[in-house]
């Protein structure tokens, strides 16, 4: 394990162990139930899941670590890496595509200085993200607002027939 793997464990806040012990006791009759409520709250927190997460996880739910690992590692949403502080996640899937998606991410990739040619390999593996860490550009598959293609989610908000030209003002609300 790393030093900054073992970093997250040890930067647990008293604030952050009472929000895990409280999703815990949502599942009195299976804890195994709370592993992915507990994954979001530790990656919301400290912005990725290192190994020590995914062991301190494991304990408190009383599995093993690789119970943990294949969520972690079967949902692309999960990173082992961190990523920028905004993340610009543009739907691929059909009718984004048709409508100019992969376009759209190439805008993106180019107003935050991010080569778009460049992608994300593997499972957990951090997105691009620009020189000053304040940015990721990913892929990701469909969003659920079809009708409104195309479409990123940039962090938790929803942005809706995203025009080329739109993009630069897009980038500039999160700067
Ligand atoms: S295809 Fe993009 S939101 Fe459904």
């Amino acid at each position: 394990m790393t030093e900054t793997m073992t970093c997250q464990a040890d930067a647990i806040t008293p604030e952050l162990l009472a929000e895990a012990d409280e999703l815990v006791s949502h599942y009195p009759v299976s804890k195994r139930s709370a592993s992915l409520p507990l994954l979001h709250l530790w990656q919301n927190h400290f912005g990725f899941i290192d190994d020590s997460g995914v062991e301190w996880i494991a304990a408190k739910l009383e599995l093993t670590p690789v119970n943990i690992l294949e969520v972690v590692t079967f949902y692309p949403w999960f990173r082992r890496e961190r990523a920028g502080k905004t993340i610009i996640r543009v739907c691929r899937t059909l009718a984004c595509a048709m409508a100019g998606s992969y376009e759209v991410r190439e805008k993106f990739c180019q107003s935050v200085g991010i080569d778009p040619h460049c992608h994300s390999h593997g499972f957990g593996e951090a997105p691009p993200t620009s020189s000053d860490g304040n940015f990721s550009v990913e892929f990701v598959e469909c969003l659920a607002s079809c009708g409104s293609a195309p479409v990123a989610l940039i962090n938790d908000e929803l942005v809706e027939n995203i025009a080329l030209s739109d993009v630069p003002a897009i980038v500039d609300q999160y700067k």
